[in-house]
C-alpha cells in the first residue's frame, strides 16, 4: 500500500530553479528526465518560467488517474502552446464544445475514410521516392515532414495536386516553420505561452479585418513573417470553405468540407474563425509529430539490419500471398507494426501529455494541488523494466508479437489517453507504416553517424513540441528501386 499525503503537496523539485529546468527540457530532455527520475523517484516537479509547476510522471498509478480526470478537473485552455492555432479549436475547447469537435473529426480519420485512403497515402509516398537520386543526402525528418504535407493537403482540403495544392503547402509550411523557430519559442516561454498566442491571435484578427495579407518577408518584429503566413493562410481556407457552403456536397469527405458544412445544435453554421482554427489544429496536431516519429523509427531500423531484413521479408510475403500490393494489408501488418510501437515506446516523439488540475486532486499516492500541471510521461513509463521486463531498454519488436508485452493504456500511451486521446492516432499510424514499408523496400540508405553503428540514440531536441534528433538524420541514397521492382500489380483503394 502506497502512502498517500493528506495535504495537497508537490512531489520533489529539482536543484536548479526555473531557468535551469527549461533548459533541462530544451536539450538533452531525455537523459535529464532519467536523472530527476533516479535523483527524486517518478513524480517530480519542475518550475518553468511563465507557468505555474510542472509536475512530470513516469508512476503508471499517477498517469491512469491523470486518464480518467473529468473534464471539470482540467483547464485545457491552459495548455502551453505558445503559437496561434486559433481559440476556438479541439485542442483548448472542454465540455459539450470539446466532445462536439471530436466527434466532427474522429470520423474523417476514422477506418471507413482511411480504408480509402491508403492507396492515395502510398502513391503519394511513392511519387516523392521516385524523385531521389543516389548520392542524394537527405535530412530524414524533413523529407518525411514534406511527405506528410501532401498527405495533409489530400485529407484536410481534398487536394492532390496543381496550383491551389502547392500554394497550401507553401504557406503551410512557411507558417510552421517561423512560429516554431526558436526565437518564437523563447519568446512565448517567456511571456506566457496562453498570453502570446492571444496576441498574436488578436493581432492576426485586426490585420484581417485590415485586409492587410503582408508580403512573407522577415521583419523587424519576430512575429511578422507567422502573422503574415497565418493571414495568407486563413484567407485561402476562408475562400474554400465559403465555396463548399455554397456546393453543400455531401459526397466531399476532405476535413475542411466536413468543418464548413457542419452546423451546430441550432442550425447555424460554425464561426468562419473556428473552422479555420479546427483546421490549423490539424496541421499542428499532425505534422512535425509525423516527422518525429518517422525519424526515431528509421534510426531503430539502421541500427539494427536484422529488422530492416525482417520487414522487408514480411512485405514481400504479403504481396505474394495476395497477389498484389496493397497498401492497406501492408499498413497492417503485424511486424512493421510492432516496429513502430517499439520505435514509440523507447523514444516517443512527444515527451508527454498535459492536464492543468482546477481543483486539488488524488492522482495515485499525491494528493496534487490545483494549478499543478501534470504531465504523464511516455519516455519515463514506457521503459520501465516492471513493466516490460529486464531488456526494457533493448529495441526488440518481437516482444509485441510473442505475448510478452501487453501493456495497459497508461503504460503505453504515445498518443496521449483518455478523453483528450490523440484523434489523429488511426490516421497517423496508417501513413507512417505506409511510409515506412515503401521506403524499406525500395531505398537502401548509407549513414555516416556514429550512433547507428553503436547502443547509444542522438541528444534529442524539442521542435515544435515534438522531440527530434537534435542534428536531424543525416542519410544518403544508395539505392533506389522502381516502384514496379518484384510487384505486378498495385490494388488502388481510392
Ligand atoms: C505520430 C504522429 C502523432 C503523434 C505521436 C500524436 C500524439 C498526440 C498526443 C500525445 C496528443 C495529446 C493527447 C493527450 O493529451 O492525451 C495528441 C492530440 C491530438 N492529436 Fe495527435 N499525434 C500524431 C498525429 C496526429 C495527426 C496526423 C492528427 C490529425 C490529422 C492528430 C490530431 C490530434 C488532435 C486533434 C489532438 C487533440 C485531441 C483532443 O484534445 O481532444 N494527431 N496527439
Amino acid at each position: 500500500m502506497t502512502a498517500m499525503n493528506k495535504e495537497p503537496k508537490l512531489p520533489p523539485i529539482p536543484k536548479g530553479g526555473k531557468i535551469k529546468h527549461a533548459m533541462s527540457l530544451g536539450i538533452d530532455i531525455w537523459n535529464n528526465l532519467d536523472r530527476f527520475q533516479e535523483e527524486y523517484g517518478d513524480s517530480f516537479t519542475l518550475t518553468l518560467p511563465g507557468q505555474g509547476p510542472m509536475v512530470w510522471t513516469g508512476d503508471p498509478e499517477v498517469v491512469r488517474d491523470t486518464f480518467a480526470l473529468k473534464p471539470e478537473q482540467y483547464d485545457p485552455f491552459s495548455v502551453q502552446i505558445p503559437i496561434d492555432v486559433g481559440e476556438e479549436c479541439v485542442l483548448f475547447e472542454n465540455f459539450k464544445k470539446h466532445q462536439d469537435s471530436r466527434k466532427r473529426i474522429i470520423p474523417s480519420l476514422a477506418t471507413a475514410q482511411l480504408k480509402n485512403r491508403a492507396g492515395v497515402m502510398h502513391d503519394i509516398i511513392s511519387e516523392h521516392i521516385d524523385s531521389w537520386t543516389v548520392g542524394e543526402e537527405f535530412n530524414f525528418p524533413r523529407i518525411v515532414g514534406d511527405m506528410t504535407l501532401d498527405i495533409i493537403c489530400y485529407t484536410l482540403f481534398g487536394l492532390r495536386e496543381g496550383e491551389r495544392k502547392e500554394r497550401y503547402k507553401e504557406l503551410i509550411l512557411g507558417w510552421l516553420t517561423t512560429s516554431t523557430n526558436d526565437t518564437m519559442f523563447t519568446i512565448g516561454q517567456l511571456y506566457g505561452a496562453r498570453k502570446f498566442r492571444a496576441k498574436l491571435n488578436k493581432k492576426y484578427r485586426q490585420r484581417t479585418v485590415e485586409g492587410k495579407m503582408g508580403n512573407l518577408k522577415k521583419g523587424l518584429l519576430p512575429w511578422k513573417q507567422p502573422l503574415d503566413y497565418k493571414v495568407q493562410l486563413a484567407q485561402m481556407i476562408r475562400e474554400d470553405a465559403e465555396n463548399i457552403r455554397a456546393r453543400m456536397d455531401e459526397n466531399e469527405v476532405h476535413m475542411l468540407s466536413v468543418f464548413a458544412r457542419a452546423k451546430y445544435d441550432d442550425g447555424e453554421f460554425l464561426e468562419m474563425e473556428k473552422v479555420i482554427s479546427e483546421c490549423i489544429a490539424m496541421m499542428v496536431a499532425g505534422h512535425e509529430t509525423s516527422a518525429a516519429t518517422s525519424s526515431w523509427m528509421l534510426i531503430w531500423l539502421l541500427k539494427n539490419p536484422r529488422v530492416m531484413e525482417k520487414v522487408r521479408a514480411e512485405i514481400a510475403e504479403s504481396v505474394a500471398k495476395e497477389g498484389v500490393y496493397d497498401p492497406l494489408i501492408i499498413s497492417e501488418l503485424p511486424y512493421i507494426t510492432a516496429c513502430l510501437n517499439e520505435s514509440q515506446r523507447l523514444s516517443p516523439s512527444a515527451p508527454a501529455t498535459v492536464r492543468w488540475l482546477t481543483e486539488d486532486t488524488q492522482l495515485g499516492k499525491w494528493l496534487m494541488p490545483k494549478g499543478t500541471c501534470i504531465s504523464p510521461c511516455m519516455y519515463l513509463t514506457q521503459r520501465r523494466k516492471d513493466i516490460y521486463g529486464e531488456d526494457a531498454h533493448e529495441y526488440r519488436p518481437e516482444r509485441w508479437l510473442d505475448g510478452s508485452c501487453k501493456p495497459k493504456p497508461w503504460e503505453f500511451f504515445p498518443f496521449g489517453g483518455g478523453r483528450r486521446a490523440c484523434a489523429g492516432m488511426a490516421q497517423a499510424r496508417q501513413q507512417l507504416r505506409i511510409i515506412l514499408a515503401e521506403i524499406v523496400r525500395r531505398v537502401t540508405f548509407e549513414s555516416k553517424e556514429d550512433y547507428v553503428h553503436t547502443d547509444a540514440l542522438p541528444t534529442p531536441r524539442l521542435v515544435g513540441g515534438q522531440t527530434e534528433p537534435k542534428d536531424g538524420v543525416w542519410v544518403t541514397v544508395k539505392e533506389v528501386l522502381p516502384k514496379e521492382a518484384g510487384i505486378t500489380q498495385f490494388k488502388q483503394t481510392a
